[in-house]
């Protein structure tokens, strides 16, 4: 059967309680030209179970040039333990060399993340999901009570479907805990960024990251300066725009 905008919301309902195994097979079943958006932190569970279903699947990964060596060592590794290539999106070098020279190397601190974000992360995000069907991604509801509370295990993308192109978007672990992630990551060997021996827990661009304390929320550590609700880049930027 194939995913429509009529047909999606009642097989999210279906899919509500399956697990991502179930889910990433639907995906993969459902689309060709379908991706992982790999951000080299905990969602590598994703790709170790969708190997198991599809050896050559596609993963794509968005270097903001801000990442931490050690997420560029997990990229690698990842790499090489599943022998799949991971596709590197760069963002447009005239548009951060504009940034950098009006704004400095910083200017995320005063004015806010969501003009570096949007050129180091969304337009580059942009620029690959206009060429793919679907993408998968690694979000959980328990990742955010304030903007993921309410995300879906298949939707359609409002956010970056364009008129004729229509764009779907699996999130797999969308019920799983952070407990249920680990205790995958630690069941199946899967490799893991080496920040997480460290503190970190949620994790993105080394500027904008940091370490949280025991019980400090996750997002805590993502853009910190910032108002705590509504910490989203724009990668999912229909999160904070539902009705
Ligand atoms: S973010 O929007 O706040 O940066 P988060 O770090 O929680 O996102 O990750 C949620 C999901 O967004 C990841 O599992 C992944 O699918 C996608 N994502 C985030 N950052 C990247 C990245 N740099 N490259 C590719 N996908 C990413
Ligand atoms: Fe820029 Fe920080 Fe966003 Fe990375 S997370 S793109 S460094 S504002």
């Amino acid at each position: 059967m194939s995913i429509t905008r009529e047909n999606v919301g009642q097989l999210a309902a279906e899919y509500a309680d399956r697990q991502p195994q179930e889910i990433l097979q639907l995906a993969l079943d459902s689309f060709e030209n379908i991706a992982i958006s790999f951000s080299g932190a905990e969602d590598v569970v994703l790709v170790d179970m969708a190997v198991k279903i599809r050896p050559d699947v596609k993963v794509f990964s968005l270097d903001t040039a801000r990442l931490h060596p050690e997420t560029y060592r997990l990229l690698e590794r990842v790499r090489e333990r599943y022998g799949i290539a991971i596709e590197v999106m760069f963002p447009d070098a005239a548009d951060v060399e504009r940034l950098v020279q009006e704004k400095g190397l910083f200017s995320f601190y005063r004015d806010g993340h969501q003009e570096c974000c949007g050129i180091r992360k969304v337009r580059p995000l942009r620029r690959k999901l206009d060429t793919l069907d679907a993408w998968i991604t690694g979000q959980r509801r328990d990742q955010s009570p304030g903007t993921r509370a309410a995300i879906d295990v298949v939707e359609f993308d409002r956010a970056f479907s364009t008129e004729g192109h229509d764009l779907y978007k699996f999130n797999p672990l969308s019920n799983w805990t952070s407990a249920q992630v680990w205790q995958y990551i630690r069941s199946n060997d899967v490799p893991y960024n080496e920040l997480h021996e460290r503190g970190f827990v949620s994790i993105g661009c080394e500027p904008c990251t940091r370490p949280v304390l025991p019980n400090q929320h996750e997002r805590e550590g993502r853009w910190w300066w910032e108002e705590a609700t509504q910490k989203e880049c724009g990668l999912h930027a229909a999160n904070v725009s539902k009705d």
